[in-house]
Formats: C-alpha cells, sequence, structure tokens
C-alpha cells in the first residue's frame, strides 16, 4: 500500500486558487481551421462541438491567404460569419492574428522575407512559416493584417484571448540570410556595446578571428572546421530573441485596439523543438500555452510529456497555464505515428491539468481531408461522429467538466529542478569531451526518477528563489552565472539538499571555461575537484562499489571537504570517488560525477527525497503518478492492472465518495477532492 509521507507540498491550507485563463473551469478547445470546409459544414461543427463539450476554439490561425486574398484587400465576410456561429453556439474564441503563414502574393512580390538555411539554401513557399522574423518588409505586412483583425474583432465578446501567429520558431528557429545577419549586428551592438568587448567575449584571439568592426560579422554560417561557440550561443540567444520581438510587436497592436484582451502565444517546450528561452519569453504573455505531443522517438515518451508540463508552468511562474495543442490520437510527424489505445486521451490530459493546465486544447477539430496534415488526428477523425474516438473526446469533454473547480489551483512541489536553455544550448555545441552528453538528458533521467517516486518538481531557472523547497536538483547545469552557487549554497546552509551532476559549472556565461579545476562554479559549494574529464566509449558501463551502475562519463575526481558515499569499483578510475556528499550547517550538497543507471537514479533520489522530507509516494507502483494540485489528488494509472491510492474526500469523475483509498483501473485515473 503506498501512503503519501512529508508535508511542505501537500498542505491543504492554501487559498483557493483563482484561473489565469479566460476560460471556464477546466476548458476542452481545439483549433478550428472552417476554411478547409464548405459552408455547409459550420453548422454542425458548432453543433458537434457542443456535443463533445467544446469550450473554446483557435481561430485563423492560417487564414492569411483567404482573409487577405490580395495585398490590402481584406475579405472578412466568411469570417465574420464563423466567428457568429461560434458566439450563437456559446462557444469562446481564441483568436489567432494570422500571421503564421504569408500567402504566396506576399513571398512572391518580396522573396527576401524568405528564410535561409545555414548551409545558404532558400526555404521556399508551398509550405508555411516561410518568413524571417527581423524581416521589417515581414513584419510591415503582418502588422497591417493584425490591426485589421484587432480593430474587427477586438471587442467582439466572442474573442476571449489573442493568439499571436503560431508556434514562433518552429520549422525555421534560426534564420541565416543577411537580413538576419543584419539585425544580428545590432543585437551584437546593444550587447557589447564596443567590437573589442565582442572580441573578449567570443576569444577571438583563438584561430585569427578578431573583428575590427561589428560590419564583419557574420552568423554562425557554415564553416571548414568548428564554428566559434560563443558566436553560436549569441546566435542561440539572438534567434530567440528575434521572435519574442515579433511577439511584442504583434501584442502591441493587439493591446492598442483590443485592450484587457489577454494575449498569448503557444510555447514548444517539448526537447524536439528547443530554440525559444521560454523563461524570458514567459512574463510577456497574459497566459503562457504550450503545445505538446507525445514523442515516440523518446525511449519514456509520457516522462517528457511530465516533464514538459512541469517545465511550463516554470516559464509561467508557477501559474495555471494552457495546453493550447495536442493530439487525440497518432501525429502524422514522426516515422511511425503512435495511436492512443482506449483511456490513453483521459489519462494524457488529465496528466497536464495536474501539473497546472487550465485548459486542454487540441489540434484539430476536424481531420483534414486534404493537405500536409491529412493523417493527423482529431476531435472529429475522418470516420466522422460516429466513431470511438469522437465518442472518447466526448468523455473527456465531461471529465473536464466535472474537474472544473481544479481551476486556478497551485500546483506546488518540494523539488526544484533547475533548467536553463541557454545552458543547454551552449552544451550541447560541438567539439566537447563526449558527443554523445546531452544537456537534458540527465534533467529527463532526474525528473523521471523523481516522478516515479510521487514527488512533483518544478522546472525552474537557476537563479529563481529556492526557499520553498527542500530539495533542489542540478542535472548537468554546463553554464550558469556566478550567482549560482551562492544561492544554492546558502539553500543548503539552510538545511536544503542539492543534487549536481557531471558536467556542471564548467563555462561563464560567455561559454569561456572557469580555470583551476572542475565542476568550476560548483568546487567549493560540493567540496571536490576534478582534474580531467574521462569520458566512456558508447556502450561502456562501469559499476559502483553500492552496487550501482553507470555510463557515459567519468571524471578524475577528489574531494577536498566532502565524504566519498560510492567510488568507482571497475572502469578506467577504479577505487575513485562517483558520489559525494558535503554537509553544509543543517544541509547538504551532493555531486554525481558519473550518468547513473535508472536503477541507481531512482536509489539516490529515493534517499534523498527520503531525507529532505519531500511529499512523494512511499511506496511506489509502475505506471502511477501522484500529483497534488491545491486540494486535488490526481492519481493516474498508465499500468496495466488497477492501483490502490490512499485518499479520503470525493472522488470527480464519477467515483463519488472515497474513505482511505481510491482504487484506479488501468488507463483511468481519479481526481480526489480533498486527497488523504
Ligand atoms: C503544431 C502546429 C499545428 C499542427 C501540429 C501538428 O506544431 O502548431 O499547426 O501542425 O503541430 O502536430
Amino acid at each position: 500500500m503506498c501512503v503519501l509521507v512529508g508535508t511542505c507540498g501537500y498542505s491543504s491550507d492554501r487559498d483557493e486558487g483563482t484561473s489565469v485563463l479566460p476560460f471556464d473551469g477546466i476548458s476542452l478547445g481545439c483549433d478550428y481551421n472552417p476554411e478547409q470546409w464548405p459552408r455547409s459544414v459550420w453548422p454542425e461543427d458548432v453543433a458537434l462541438m457542443q456535443e463533445a463539450g467544446v469550450g473554446f476554439v483557435t481561430l485563423g490561425v492560417f487564414s492569411w491567404g483567404l482573409l487577405e486574398p490580395r495585398p490590402g484587400e481584406f475579405d472578412f465576410g466568411w469570417f465574420d460569419e464563423v466567428v457568429g456561429l461560434l458566439h450563437e453556439g456559446g462557444i469562446a474564441i481564441d483568436m489567432a492574428t494570422a500571421t503564421a503563414a504569408p500567402p504566396p502574393w506576399l513571398t512572391h512580390r518580396h522573396p527576401e522575407v524568405l528564410p535561409v538555411d545555414r548551409e545558404g539554401r532558400t526555404l521556399w513557399p508551398g509550405s508555411r512559416q516561410s518568413f524571417i522574423p527581423s524581416s521589417p518588409v515581414f513584419r510591415e505586412y503582418a502588422l497591417r493584417l493584425v490591426e485589421q483583425m484587432a480593430q474587427r474583432y477586438g471587442s467582439h465578446p466572442a474573442v476571449r484571448m489573442w493568439h499571436v501567429s503560431n508556434e514562433l520558431g518552429c520549422h525555421i528557429g534560426k534564420d541565416w540570410s543577411d537580413v538576419s545577419a543584419a539585425a544580428f549586428r545590432v543585437w551584437l551592438a546593444d550587447r557589447y556595446g564596443d567590437v573589442d568587448a565582442l572580441n573578449e567575449a567570443w576569444g577571438t584571439a583563438f584561430w585569427s578571428q578578431h573583428y575590427t568592426s561589428f560590419d564583419e560579422v557574420l552568423p554562425p554560417r557554415i564553416t571548414p572546421a568548428v564554428p566559434n561557440p560563443t558566436q553560436e550561443l549569441d546566435f542561440a540567444r539572438f534567434s530567440s530573441d528575434a521572435w519574442l520581438d515579433h511577439y511584442r510587436a504583434e501584442r502591441d497592436v493587439l493591446r492598442r485596439h483590443s485592450p484587457g484582451v489577454p494575449v498569448t502565444t503557444n510555447f514548444m517546450v517539448a526537447d524536439h523543438q528547443y530554440e525559444q528561452d521560454y523563461f524570458g519569453w514567459g512574463p510577456e504573455m497574459d497566459v503562457v500555452s504550450q503545445d505538446h505531443y507525445l514523442d515516440h522517438r523518446h525511449a519514456h515518451p509520457h516522462a517528457e510529456q511530465s516533464f514538459a508540463a512541469d517545465l511550463t508552468r516554470g516559464t509561467a511562474g508557477g501559474r495555471p497555464w494552457l495546453l493550447m495543442e495536442s493530439a487525440t490520437s497518432a501525429v502524422n510527424w514522426q516515422p511511425v505515428n503512435i495511436t492512443k489505445l482506449p483511456g490513453e486521451l483521459l489519462v494524457d490530459s488529465l496528466r497536464q491539468v495536474a501539473r497546472g493546465a487550465d485548459g486542454i486544447g487540441f489540434f484539430q477539430w476536424r481531420a483534414s481531408k486534404a493537405g500536409g496534415e491529412k493523417f493527423h488526428s482529431a476531435l472529429v477523425p475522418h470516420a466522422g461522429r460516429d466513431s470511438a474516438r469522437f465518442r472518447e473526446v466526448v468523455g473527456l469533454g465531461a471529465a473536464l467538466a466535472a474537474i472544473g473547480e481544479v481551476a486556478g489551483e497551485p500546483v506546488r512541489a518540494d523539488v526544484a529542478l533547475l533548467h536553463d536553455w541557454e545552458s543547454h544550448w551552449a552544451c550541447d555545441l560541438d567539439s566537447h569531451p563526449s558527443g554523445e552528453l546531452r544537456a537534458l538528458d540527465a534533467a529527463h533521467r532526474w525528473h523521471r526518477a523523481l516522478t516515479e517516486l510521487g514527488a512533483t518538481a518544478d522546472v525552474v531557472h537557476p537563479e529563481s528563489d529556492l526557499s520553498a523547497y527542500r530539495l533542489v536538483v542540478v542535472p548537468t547545469l554546463y553554464l550558469c552565472s556566478d550567482r549560482v552557487a551562492p544561492a544554492l549554497e546558502a539553500f543548503a546552509a539552510a538545511g536544503g539538499t542539492v543534487l549536481v551532476t557531471y558536467f556542471s559549472g564548467i563555462v561563464d556565461g560567455h561559454d569561456h571555461v572557469r580555470l583551476g579545476g572542475y565542476p568550476g562554479a560548483f568546487r567549493d559549494l560540493l567540496g571536490v575537484r576534478a582534474e580531467e574529464f574521462t569520458p566512456l566509449p558508447v556502450g561502456a558501463t562501469v559499476t559502483l562499489d553500492d552496487g550501482g551502475t553507470a555510463d557515459l562519463w567519468t571524471e578524475v575526481l577528489g574531494v577536498t571537504d566532502a565524504e566519498v558515499v560510492a567510488r568507482y569499483a571497475d572502469g578506467p578510475l577504479p577505487g575513485t570517488p562517483a558520489v559525494t556528499r558535503r554537509a553544509v550547517s543543517a544541509g547538504s550538497a551532493w555531486y554525481v560525477a558519473t550518468r547513473l543507471d535508472h536503477a541507481a537514479t531512482t536509489a539516490l533520489a529515493d534517499r534523498l527525497t527520503r531525507d529532505a522530507g519531500v511529499a512523494r509516494l512511499d511506496e511506489p507502483q509502475e505506471g502511477v503518478e501522484v500529483v497534488r494540485r491545491g486540494h486535488f489528488l490526481f492519481v493516474l494509472n498508465r499500468g496495466e492492472r488497477p492501483v490502490t491510492v490512499p485518499a479520503t474526500g470525493t472522488e470527480l469523475l464519477g467515483g463519488g465518495a472515497v474513505t482511505g483509498s481510491v482504487t484506479v483501473a488501468p488507463a483511468s485515473a481519479a481526481v480526489v477532492r480533498g486527497g488523504r
């Protein structure tokens, strides 16, 4: 039997939350692309939406070509009709600005708005999102359309939110054209002031890269040998800022004409789209929203989904957020597109609600019959209303309606897992000790182990306030500022537990190595010093003297002020420290200098969470996730057997009164008000 231990994150005496979303309860929603269907289908769409319990739709994302069929000539008649039908049907609108896909007349007239890849190839029209965010020409056309949209619909009662463009940076996170090169130079001049400061930051004494003027600087295009890493890092920063700048430009037009209506754009937090620094974007949003599709190229797609949800909450400063897009079943863009089995849609959706989503949206309402996404799932499949998928969607709508009171409730976690896009970009550049090391890998592994133990983690920026946590995990934080280590020291001194993993604290913000021994910034905090890295060949493993197994990475590590918890029993460094612990006043700082396998990661996470008093399951069970959100306990069972978890209160999905424990069938979930 499981019991929840620890108290910090699970207290029930906190204030009732209020949703930040402009929709009611936990809303069901979807992208609606009516232009793909004859007018006669639209009334049926609205009727079916009502049947499914759809509360909001995102309208107009890819409608530019039909809203402005010729330059400066707008046709809103058909769109007015759709808006009217939705309004009469009681469906709220998340109105897109329609700028995500420029029409052919624009790119034909102005081919200079087309993006260029690293190899110098133009990305031609015929698809979508073929534009450069820094292009003044594109900006002018886009803002003219936004102005029209905002003036026409800005005070329409059905329009509850604005949706800028779509997934800014999707497909074209970076652009290497001359247009972006010019904008990059402006960005660099602003960052460094003069070119000497850039030379210093970029370490241009290396390989004769010294610049005499910003005019000589280019984006990191294809080069004969490894490009300058700080140039790469700054270009990644610039590119994220360029997209954010475009967001701001559209948002400001919306705010002028549609005051009071919240504005969002949908983040892409999943790890295959890792090009925006969303910690910087979050504060610019009235509502944070993300798109997330289960990615079956991952060994553990559901664990990645949980991580992305916790990270989205981090970008929202802990506030509730909106899952703008997900899939009712398969997508169309993975090598093999896996269909959701019965029950999965509900459990996957509630996983997002448990982790802070106040609305669950999907791409898209009706499965397209033409175009590149015709085999992508939808709320209404090709088979139509009379289908198991649509019935499951109706069931989901009912389930979300039943848990509406969860909206606004805070997820509180005892664990912080530190995450930084800049660090990950720098860590994953070329010519490092091991090309097999990926920054996100350690974050995913530790997050998954914690999730399986029933411990919820906030995924937050390294310079966040850590005082509310009991345990802070620092997975492969390769790059960090000088402020991070002292903050962790203070956290540990106040009784907290810190765990840092390999290849952390190595460089400063310019990607310059911190000298004197690894792990640079964290040497004193951890009481260790490594003189060399000893990465392992692919497939090689090492055994630790506590029985654990590890791979990928080892270091020639010495302790200066720490106890050795585990040593290598074999491999290149037998007898040397692999896991250490430094006592810091009432707290402790642990270092894991290798990549532990899942069993060893879980064993260490088990020990640390118990010692630190983190709220978690006492006896974890396979496939079960338990998350406390405010007054509600979510129990998600992805496993093959029923599970029983201690709880007392009222189960909201039809289970009624719960006394002592709740049993959840496989591929199902329970939401208990009151919880324990
Ligand atoms: C998203 C995009 C949608 C749709 C979806 C398919 O990235 O915003 O428009 O293409 O992917 O999974």
